[in-house]
């Protein structure tokens, strides 16, 4: 993860890549740093200002208030760690041992450790413990080495030496250099994770993601994987790996969606809970428009046609997309018959199952930046376009919420969830977002199938459009009395969630959603699964909440319940009220409705739940400890 920004200005470099970080603090918040080149009046050379702060972004601003970093010309980055702790040393930008070239980088250098003790070996001194510091070294060493044969100081010196260096990088990166022997050059340059180049008025600026260039411009350039970019206030070249030089067009954005107010709510979690009635409108209007034949009801940008022939579905994501995609495969499978499997995209890709014939694979990731899904799916692609045969051919389809990301860039068929900017880490609105598209997905197969009559078929469109006013009820009702309850988790450590069928993912949700922001332990499990195991965990300490919605499954979910119970478990109910709910101590009720829709209302309890718990205990909702709303590296 990590976000960088990268100027090459006519003004004051600071103030603009501190904005631009601001942006992109969703990426991770342990530390962040900045570095600008400027030249000294006295002796008319380059030098290099670093500034770095552990903690929030706030942090770093506070003290550039008080010891500015002059130039125009300068890198910054927010870090979120994967080698070395959060602390100062190890914020980058990171430097040479004689502070002339500075760099910052997103990704994960896998082959650190041998290039370290290589360096080490040459007498060179660390003084973090980053995968990132190689980097200014290496460069350094070749910047000395291609002088020595005669490659005069410019830009292509520095261009020669970060091209050879990143020859030998093994991993992910995406990176900025500054050097202070030419103060007006930036080089910038990517691989397996994201780098955008933003043309402004005389000025460019780099960065990870499109929210960093909010207010900057909505010109843009994406770099592709193993190009590098030459940058100065002329203007911008971008080569291949191979020095040669390529010829690319910027395009131009619609917009941003950086703006974000909390209003009048005390967190952005909470607000975009209360969102969700808006995010389901926004969809039902765009997806599932009135007046569309009952045969084709769903209105996703592409052809019919594209819907036929595929015998089976698999889903990769991670985290709370997965949960997302396994309600997805419940639908694909049970609703609209078409076999469909879910995989952690981080195993998938290491250990896919054997090819089979006309699979259409789905990338789910509403971030559509997340390393690991990107990955699986270029690695699917790769295996199906070398077998060379059309019925295994790649056919892949993206499920996220930025129109504008890796994802969309990576894939062609690409559904946009539309639920706008969501700023909390933990995911509410985009999930239901995700839900949404898996239902107009089983719909569209199940109408080409003709494995549900058209009668069903509207029945379901029918209950999806009343979505948005339910929603808006359930969320008044359930955030008093989850607001409620949360005072009787003030002392909880461990938390059991269960649920069936098509509301067993939303057990798992639930409990990822608690531990994520409240850091008590959580655990989803099919209710059935309860005795082979984790009964044994049970005693009054342990709150049991279950997910019972009327269905083919509901008698048999208030049995494991009850089961619970009998181990003195403090039993809640995410249920329809009704005789028999009886059973709970605590019930969070929900409308009684179709289980197919279940899933929708179910889930808002539980993040509501989450969320009071997590705000009563004081801790940083928004930002929980060592997470980030995006994750790019694997
Ligand atoms: O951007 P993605 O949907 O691909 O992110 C996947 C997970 O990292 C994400 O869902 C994570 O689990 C969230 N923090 C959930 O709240």
């Amino acid at each position: 993860m990590c976000g960088i920004v990268a100027l090459v200005g006519s003004r004051e470099a600071s103030p603009i890549l501190l904005e631009s970080l601001k942006k992109l603090e969703y990426r991770g918040y342990d530390s962040s740093g900045l570095a600008t080149v400027s030249i000294d009046a006295n002796t008319q050379k380059g030098f290099i200002s670093c500034r770095k702060a552990k903690g929030k972004l706030q942090n770093l601003l506070n003290l550039i208030q008080q010891d500015a970093s002059p130039g125009h010309v300068g890198i910054g980055h927010t870090r979120w760690a994967t080698h070395g702790k959060p602390e100062k040393k190890n914020a980058h930008p990171h430097l040479d041992t004689k502070g002339k070239v500075a760099v910052v980088q997103n990704g994960i250098i896998e082959n650190h450790s041998l290039l370290r003790s290589q360096l080490e070996a040459k007498g060179i001194k660390f003084r973090s413990d980053t995968d990132t510091e190689v980097i200014p070294h290496l460069i350094s060493e070749e910047l000395y080495r291609l002088n020595k044969e005669g490659h005069e100081i410019g830009g292509l010196l520095l261009q020669l030496a970060v091209q050879k260096v990143l020859d030998v990088l093994k991993g992910s990166y995406a990176l900025a250099v500054i050097w202070d022997e030419i103060p007006n050059v930036l080089i910038v340059a990517k691989s397996k994770a994201p780098l955008l180049i933003g043309f402004g008025e005389g000025e460019f600026l780099c960065a990870s993601d499109t929210p960093a260039f909010s207010g900057f411009t909505k010109t843009i350039l994406p770099l592709e994987d193993k190009e590098l970019a030459l940058i100065t206030p002329l203007g911008v070249e971008i080569y291949d790996s191979f020095g040669n030089r390529k010829l690319r067009a910027p395009k131009l954005i619609s917009g941003y969606e950086s703006d974000a107010d909390k209003g009048k709510f005390r967190h952005f979690m909470l607000k975009e809970i209360f969102e969700q009635p808006e995010t389901a409108e926004l969809w039902l209007t765009r997806y599932l428009p009135n007046g569309l034949p009952i045969e084709s009801p769903v209105a996703f940008p592409f052809e019919n046609s594209f819907y036929d022939s595929i015998e089976e579905i698999q889903i990769l994501a991670c985290g709370t997309s997965r949960h997302a995609s396994m309600v997805g495969a419940y639908l694909l499978e049970q609703f609209a018959g078409i076999p469909a499997k879910v995989f952690f995209a981080s195993e998938f890709r290491y250990a896919p199952p054997p090819l089979a014939p006309n699979v259409l694979t789905i990338g789910v990731t509403q971030s559509g930046e997340t390393a690991d899904t990107l990955a699986a799916l270029a690695m699917e692609h790769e295996r199906r376009s070398a077998y060379n045969n059309k019925d295994f051919a790649s056919r892949q389809l993206g499920i996220t919420n930025r129109g504008e990301s890796s994802l969309s860039r990576q894939i062609s068929h690409v559904i946009d969830i539309g639920a706008g900017l969501e700023v909390g880490v933990a995911a509410t609105k985009t999930f239901l977002g995700q839900l949404l598209t898996f239902y107009g997905l089983a719909i569209m197969f199940a109408s080409r199938r003709n494995s549900r009559s058209l009668k069903e078929i509207a029945e379901l469109c029918d209950l999806l459009r009343c979505l948005p006013k339910q929603l808006v009820n359930l969320i008044s009702e359930h955030n008093l009395l989850t607001e409620k309850l949360s005072h009787k988790f003030s002392s909880t450590k461990d938390v059991i969630f269960i649920g069936r069928g098509i509301n067993y993912p939303i057990a798992l949700e639930a409990a990822l959603k608690l531990k994520e922001i409240s850091y008590i332990h959580a655990q989803g499990y099919p209710a059935g699964e309860l005795k082979h195991g984790p009964i044994a965990l049970l005693d009054q300490t342990v709150p049991v909440i279950s997910i019972a919605n009327e269905g083919i499954v509901f008698e048999k979910v208030l049995s494991n319940a009850q089961e619970a119970k009998a181990r003195d478990a403090c039993l809640i109910g995410i249920a329809p009220k009704l005789p028999e709910t009886d059973i709970f101590d605590h019930l969070l009720p929900i409308p009684r409705t179709s289980e197919w829709i279940s899933p929708l209302l179910s889930v808002i309890p539980s993040q509501l739940l989450s969320y009071h718990i997590a705000a009563r205990l004081g801790l940083d909702v928004d930002q929980p400890r060592n997470l980030a709303k995006s994750v790019t590296v694997e």
